[in-house]
């Protein structure tokens, strides 16, 4: 098993105000799954994302990578968990937009520590397997919204994650893009065996390519469709 969430709970607090965004969610993700997430905005898919990438802490329950449970990780090993074992994918793209393709990605490869002297051979490669080897130094302004995302999703392989985390994709882009983006994103699934978990509002792109799909409302799983 690659990924046990348990009982998680999230609450957000505003002073006093207590708003509760997930609430007592429990799934389990095989090695090489693909599965989507859909529900309304504010149901909590973000948030439950955020805490398996680690970019964010639960208020109770728990989540385990490869039977670690984040919890018990300390500083080091959720920075670790962050760098190496998760790449995520925004519907904003949420790429650097002064630094262009290639830049965008090596910066992503010192993070992970890669030599200097190799970054940009192993960027291009990237960019290639994403369609993008004729755009390399293009900025994100001068990309359109697809080849903005294929770059996104090249940057969030530069470490090598065993999960992609991928909160609405597709969100930003036409439908025929939208198609090639989930292609892509079934592709690394298909031939490198990346565990995807995709977030989007497409219920029935998400029930034709996911082997399950999990419902949120307020912060509950509602339904869970193998
Ligand atoms: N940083 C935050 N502070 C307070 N409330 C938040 C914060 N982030 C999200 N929320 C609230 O948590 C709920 C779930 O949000 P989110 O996970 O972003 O939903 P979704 O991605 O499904 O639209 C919403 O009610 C939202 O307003
Ligand atoms: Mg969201």
């Amino acid at each position: 098993m690659l990924l046990k969430v348990y009982n998680l709970t999230k609450s957000y607090f505003k002073g006093k105000l207590e708003i509760p965004a997930l609430r007592e969610v429990s799934f389990e993700l095989s090695e090489g799954d693909f599965i989507s997430i859909v529900g309304k905005s504010g149901s909590g898919k973000s948030t439950l994302l955020n805490l398996i990438g680690g970019l964010d802490t639960a208020t109770s329950g728990h989540i385990y990578f490869r039977n670690k449970d984040l919890w018990d990780m300390s500083r080091t090993d959720l920075a670790q968990h962050r760098k190496y074992s998760v790449g995520m994918i925004f519907q904003s793209f949420n790429l650097i937009a002064s630094r262009n393709a290639v830049e965008n990605i090596t910066l992503a490869l010192t993070f992970g520590g890669v030599p200097r002297k190799d970054r940009k051979q192993i960027a291009i490669g990237l960019l290639s397997q994403v369609g993008l080897e004729h755009r390399i130094y293009h900025k994100p302004s001068e990309l359109s919204g697809g080849e903005a995302q294929r770059v996104a999703i090249a940057r969030a392989m530069a470490n090598n994650p065993s999960l992609i985390l991928a909160d609405e994709p597709t969100g930003n882009l036409d439908s025929i893009t939208s198609n090639e983006i989930i292609g892509l994103l079934q592709q690394l699934n298909k031939e490198h065996g990346i565990t995807v978990i995709m977030v989007t509002h497409d219920q029935e792109n998400a029930k034709r390519i996911s082997k399950k799909v999990i419902r949120l409302h307020d912060g509950r799983i509602v339904k869970d469709m193998e």
